[in-house]
């Protein structure tokens, strides 16, 4: 098979041995593959593969076509179409993805939607439920919430009954991230007085995190996601003490298998019915070529997009 891949920080379509599906694994032919952040920093050698996966091809998120299944595998049949985050390797012409993180793409569902949804949606469903126990009525604020993730959190939570401040840098942005449900969708600076809120999806982190946690209602719940505008934040320790508040933080990549179908099987049962409603629905702001990895990567770093940027094959144009 041919595979984006990494060598010294470029990206080649280059040729590999076709992968084996394990015991529990399926291998899927490739459709549709969404980029994140993280494919960036692994480009660059900042955030190296889990032990398991190919540690020279990326790729967070697959969807694809069921072409073998493992020797312990009965969960999907050869021709199902399926999607799912897996650890890496999904920038590739086969992928394999252990059947217990991967869902039925819904009929309907385009495969570049398909590509699009499972790292973002998994990503803010968890950060949003499981993590902040969002309740009917609370009031949330997602930064950053143009993008892959962001896009997402405003749709959950609108759906899940809550109200819903989306903070969004680029003001040409705004209005499609209000169409997506979000009461407001206002610069940064602007949303923070709008709370107080009971939960916050942190997608920026560094001074955005000390404005939200500032923003907190008695009882409110952070989530910390991304730390795109810096690792590091001041805290205001005494006003969390006062507001009762709690702060926490997680990745997806670095979870067991076990961990990541937990993920799946809530997303599985409480995300994918709203998608195939069309109540939810993946913005994708742009998708590009497999081969032409390189200018998706450039595509996405530039930002003021909406959504996801997702690489597809030739059997993965809808
Ligand atoms: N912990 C996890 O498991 C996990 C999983 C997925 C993603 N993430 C992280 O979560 C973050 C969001 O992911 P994504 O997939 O949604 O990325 P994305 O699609 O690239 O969206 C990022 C958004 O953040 C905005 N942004 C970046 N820096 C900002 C800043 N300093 N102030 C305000 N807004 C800023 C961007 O705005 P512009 O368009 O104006 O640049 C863009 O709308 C990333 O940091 C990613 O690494 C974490």
């Amino acid at each position: 098979m041919r595979a984006v891949t990494i060598v010294d920080g470029d990206l080649r379509w280059a040729g590999h041995p076709d992968p084996v599906a394990g015991d529990t694994e399926v291998m899927v032919a490739v459709r549709a593959v969404g980029i994140n952040a993280a494919d960036l920093h692994q480009r660059r050698g900042f955030y190296p593969a889990p032990a398991g996966v190919p540690a020279d091809i990326p790729g967070l998120e697959v969807a694809g076509e069921v072409v073998a299944t493992g020797a312990r595998s009965s969960r999907f049949a050869i021709g199902d179409r399926v999607m799912g985050v897996v650890g890496g390797g999904a920038q590739a012409e086969l992928a394999l993805i252990d059947e217990r993180c991967a869902m039925a793409v819904p009929e309907g569902l385009s495969w570049e939607e398909a590509g699009g949804f499972p790292e973002a949606f998994s990503t803010a469903h968890d950060a949003l439920f499981t993590q902040c126990g969002l309740a009917l009525g609370d009031r949330v604020l997602v930064t950053a919430a143009a993008g892959g993730v962001g896009t997402a959190g405003v749709q959950l939570a609108t759906v899940a009954g809550a109200t819903t401040v989306a903070s969004v840098r680029s003001p040409e942005l705004r209005q499609a991230v209000a169409a997506l449900g979000a009461a407001h969708a206002v610069d940064p600076a602007e949303a923070l007085e709008l709370g107080p809120f009971d939960a916050v999806l942190e997608l920026v982190g560094g001074s955005s995190l000390t404005g939200a946690v500032g923003a907190l209602a008695i009882g409110g719940r952070v989530a910390v996601i991304g730390v795109g505008g810096g690792a590091r934040a001041e805290i205001d320790l005494m006003g969390l003490m006062h507001r009762r508040a709690r702060i926490s933080g997680s990745t997806l990549r670095a979870r067991s298998i076990l961990e990541k179908a937990a993920v799946a099987a809530a997303v599985e049962a409480h995300v994918l019915p709203h998608l195939i409603s069309g109540r939810l629905r993946v913005p994708v702001e742009a998708t590009f070529p497999l081969e032409r990895a390189d200018e998706a990567y450039e595509r996405f770093a530039a930002g003021g997009k909406f959504g996801k940027i997702v690489l597809v094959t030739a059997g993965g144009q809808t």
